[in-house]
């Protein structure tokens, strides 16, 4: 799931196809038409479906078009690698323990929208990003996996951003590898 440049996304295509992470990825949905996600997902040949937001009357109602999409395609788990959308109880209850969402802070510090640009203005050192299971509560959840940066006195939200960006690449694959072990641990 992606709604802006799908860095992210592009990561961990990269890291099941030349990486560690034994998995595909099977399908992106985007809910910005012409995004940039949805462009790397067709220079990399991953089937890509639009869900645009503005055409549903609810938060629900998306949800349950996007649950529509992963059910066709089989998914196993699912990851919102910048999703800028609240999600409801449907999607979370339609896959328990396997919704895997990449925040660009040290969570429990700085949820919500403009993680980076908040982080800015509280004049903290230290920065990062956290990967997480999802609960309905936006921005919390099992941590999976967390990095921190450092916050430089020079820094930009743009140069705080490419910092931060990195190690959600890094973070993002190790995240769903760990989520695939859990559900392992709890269901065998
Ligand atoms: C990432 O920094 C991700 O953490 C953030 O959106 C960016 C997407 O970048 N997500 C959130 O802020 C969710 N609360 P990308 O499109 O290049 O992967």
């Amino acid at each position: 799931m992606a709604s802006g440049s799908g860095s992210n996304f592009e990561a961990l295509v990269g890291a099941c196809r030349n990486g560690p992470l034994a998995a595909t990825v099977c399908q992106l949905v985007v809910n910005n038409p012409g995004c940039g996600a949805a462009q790397r997902a067709e220079r990399l040949g991953v089937p890509c479906t639009i869900h645009d937001h503005r055409l549903f009357n609810s938060r629900e109602a998306l949800d349950q078009a996007l649950i529509a999409s992963f059910q066709a395609a089989n998914v196993d788990l699912v990851v919102m690698a910048g999703w800028m959308r609240i999600v409801t109880q449907a999607l979370i209850d339609a896959y328990p323990q396997r919704l895997v969402n990449i925040h660009p802070s040290l969570l429990p510090s700085f949820r919500g929208a403009r993680a980076i640009e908040q982080a800015l203005a509280a004049g903290v050192q230290l920065s990062g990003c956290t990967a997480h299971l999802v609960s309905l509560e936006v921005d919390t959840g099992p941590i999976l996996v967390q990095a921190a940066v450092p916050v430089l006195a020079s820094d930009t939200a743009d140069s705080l951003a490419a910092r931060i960006h990195a190690q959600e690449h890094r973070i993002l694959p190790l995240a769903v590898q760990l989520a695939a072990e859990r559900l392992e641990l709890l269901y065998g």
